[in-house]
């Protein structure tokens, strides 16, 4: 590659789960630090970072199209952007990315994008860089402090996972199991709400197995991380995500009904109802042992919203293991969740197992297990009209005067009004859908 000017504008393109938005907003932090500034929406930049995710395989193929999409506008326009690949494909692909495209310059996965900077160095000067290391923690210590933020927040405490399921890279792309130090986190939580956070969601591939040293040098969980960050007086509302039934402690159930600004809902994926298929799936845990977990969890907070994420078409899911998964979203009633059909990954366990389950099976389960997860959050959601609550405003609607927010169980409303963004306020919900809650604000009784 031959040297170029160094870039004024970046885009970082986030795929995949809520790391990846964390991770793509310290990656920006880190480009605006070195002095280049965002692109404008609609304007092409000089320099894409594309924030793979590899967890399924439609997932991990967008990397190639995009590469090729930027290098098209990119040669009509005359002038190609600096291409860097990171998340979750740079780091099980790397080098296939490297040999396959060419226009990429940068390759760096998601223990190591704090070195973009000497990267993006190299890549000026007509290198091509990659960086797949996994140092444990130097990522965080690393970035640039956290300055401004939007009214609900990311904050990674953990990061990494020891479950090895057998459908999941995770393991192979995040590595082992990290938990970011107590002070760390404090630190990152007050700055974030000093820069304009209402919510931290706490994020993790198994947060909830967060374990560290408190300010006095005790041991804690999960649990000792949101008692803290409550004690921030602006921050209102607090989540984590997301759980592995088995990580679930009494002192983090005992939080959901002593910490008000603990939000009522929590995402606990359980993939399958069927016995046989979770330990095929080498879930280590039983469909039993979660639903106990999710009535101790409703001991404390009974309106708790609860979500999950299933995989239908796991190999050798015969239609009985299936139809224990639709028992299950029968017994539990989720406010919403995620479902999707079995991608075999590269490297993994159940990549080799036999016993597949055809293409238009698993659509048919999908299908099935959609409709009743759908049929759910309807009611869920129509369960919710008459209550008033608090709503974050998170963003403008399309009309003027509209805005749209969060409830505490984190269903999308929408109302009018003269507020702001990051308002909290008080709304009565009127009318549902299946995705979004029409409100009306109620004015306090002694204004
Ligand atoms: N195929 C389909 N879904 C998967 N998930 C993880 N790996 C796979 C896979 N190989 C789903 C799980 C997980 C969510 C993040 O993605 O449901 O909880
Ligand atoms: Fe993947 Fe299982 Fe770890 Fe979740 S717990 S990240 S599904 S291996």
């Amino acid at each position: 590659m031959s040297p170029v000017p160094p870039p004024k504008t970046y885009r970082v393109k986030s795929f995949g789960c809520q790391m990846n938005v964390y991770d793509g907003e310290r990656m920006a932090e880190l480009l605006a630090a070195r002095g280049i500034a965002p692109a404008a929406d609609g304007e092409e930049a000089d320099l894409v970072v594309l924030n793979t995710c590899h967890i399924r395989e439609r997932a991990s193929e967008k990397v190639y199209s995009d590469i090729g999409r930027l290098v098209k506008t990119g040669d009509a326009a005359g002038k190609r952007p600096l291409i860097a690949v990171a998340g979750c494909v740079a780091q099980a692909e790397g080098d296939e990315i490297m040999a396959r495209a060419p226009a990429v310059s940068m390759v760096v996965g998601p223990q190591a994008y704090h070195r973009l900077p000497e990267m993006l160095d190299r890549a000026v000067a007509g290198e091509r860089a990659s960086d797949t290391d996994m140092p444990p923690i130097a990522k965080f210590d690393a970035l640039p402090a956290r300055r401004r933020s939007g009214p609900s927040a990311f904050l990674t405490v953990q990061e990494g996972c020891d479950k090895f399921c057998t459908y999941c890279v995770v393991p192979y792309t995040r590595g082992a199991e990290i938990s970011r130090p107590f002070a760390d986190l404090i630190a990152e939580a007050r700055l974030l709400v000093d820069g304009g956070a209402r919510e931290i969601t706490l994020l993790g591939q198994n947060v909830n197995a967060w374990r560290g040293a408190d300010a006095r040098g005790n041991d804690c969980g999960l649990d000792g991380v949101i008692r803290e960050i409550a004690r921030i007086p602006e921050l209102q509302r607090i989540r984590y995500t997301t759980s592995h039934p088995n990580d679930f402690t009494d002192d983090l159930i005992r939080c959901h009904g002593e910490v008000e600004k603990l939000m009522p809902f929590l995402h606990v994926p359980v993939q399958s109802g069927s016995d046989r298929v979770l330990k095929a799936m080498n879930r280590s845990h039983s469909c039993d042992s979660y639903l106990r977990l999710l009535d101790r969890v409703r001991a404390v907070r009974q309106d708790i919203a609860l979500s999950g994420d299933f995989i239908v078409g796991f190999p050798g899911e015969t239609d009985a293991d299936f139809e224990q998964t639709l028992r299950v979203v029968d017994a539990v009633g989720y406010a919403q969740a995620f479902s999707f059909k079995y991608s075999p990954r590269p490297g993994t366990p159940a990549a080799s197992m036999g016993d597949h389950v055809s293409q238009e099976q698993m659509e048919h389960r999908l299908q099935r297990l959609q409709a009743a997860l759908n049929r759910d959050q309807l009611a869920f959601n129509q369960a919710s009209v008459g209550r008033t609550c608090s709503v974050l405003i998170e963003r403008r609607g399309k009309k003027p005067g509209q805005w749209l927010g969060k409830s505490p169980w984190l269903q999308s409303v929408w109302f009018e009004g003269d507020h702001a963004i990051g308002d909290i306020v008080e709304v009565e919900l009127l009318e549902a859908g299946p995705n979004s809650i029409e409100g009306r604000v109620r004015e306090p009784a002694f204004a």
